[in-house]
């Protein structure tokens, strides 16, 4: 039964892998209303359930899977992407509240209605939103702008969703309580990087893809932390050089600013792998 259930848990994870970066996508392309800073804030509530999710499959001796559910990324105006996150939670609905019935454990149990409470929400919130975007007429801001910029913020974006992914993961798998926090914060912080450059792309004309590329798969703490040391000095050389490459002031003070967050990452990295090395 602790399989099949790990099993359940990790699809509900996969879900909303799926939702959050489904939301994100919408939230980044609608720009900086009122309505975009909504749906950003359910992404957050996405991203804890994620958190709770991941913590009771590892509790149940499992591991976390980092795989993305089915997303629906389609739709022509912004009325039919808010049906696409109504259908999302639809389905999301349905899942949890057939796992409600399968699994007989009390505190499993518990938190899925905790959760579904959150999606049955979210799911008003969007029709809400599907009906506000046909009044409104809310447009898709994103562009089909293709140069040296978005070519720059598109490798930034790949880089921070497969560090945050990596991050998360590691955070979930190692026993050193002080490295699993300092992952979970800097893993926050690469969010923040990636939603700056996704807004910096759609207000530049561009259109933030946000795929990731192959993520670490250590089991030791050491060797997480060595695949991070390695994985941030080589993104702050990578930021440095192309803040030197473009002309426009703000771009080059943002990717700076995220340049020199890396290099504490790597410190903060490096100090903790020194310490797990003593023991
Ligand atoms: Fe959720
Ligand atoms: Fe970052
Ligand atoms: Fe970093």
């Amino acid at each position: 039964m602790k399989d099949e259930i790990v099993e359940m848990l990790n699809e509900d994870l996969a879900g909303e892998h799926a939702a959050i970066i489904q939301y994100l996508v919408h939230a980044y392309a609608m720009g900086e209303g009122e309505t975009a800073c909504e749906i950003e804030a359910i992404a957050r509530e996405e991203m804890r359930h994620f958190d709770w999710l991941a913590e009771t499959i590892v509790g149940l001796g499992g591991v976390p899977t980092i795989l993305r559910g089915a997303m629906r990324t389609g739709g022509d105006s912004v009325a039919e992407w808010m049906s696409n996150d109504v259908q999302q939670e639809i389905d999301a609905v349905k899942l949890y509240e057939e796992q409600i019935k399968a699994i007989g454990d009390r505190k499993i149990k518990r938190l899925l209605r905790r959760i579904l409470s959150d999606e049955e929400s979210h799911r008003g919130s969007f029709e809400h939103f599907v009906e506000k975007a046909k009044r409104k007429g809310a447009k898709d801001l994103r562009g089909t702008r293709s140069d040296k910029t978005t070519k720059i913020l598109n490798w930034g974006i790949e880089h921070e969703y497969t560090v945050i992914l990596q991050y998360l993961l590691q955070s979930y798998l190692t026993t050193n309580e002080e490295a699993k926090e300092e992952l979970q914060d800097q893993a926050i912080n690469e969010m923040q990087h990636l939603g700056w450059l996704s807004e910096e792309m759609v207000g530049s004309g561009g259109s933030p893809r946000i795929e990731h590329t192959e993520v670490d798969q250590s089991r030791k703490t050491a060797d997480m932390l060595r695949a991070d040391i390695k994985v941030e000095k080589e993104v702050a050389a990578e930021y440095d050089r192309a803040a030197g490459e473009l002309d426009d002031p703000g771009l080059k003070t943002l990717l700076i600013r995220i340049r020199d967050h890396e290099r504490y990452h790597a410190d903060v990295f490096g100090d903790l792998l020194n310490e797990e090395g003593k023991d």
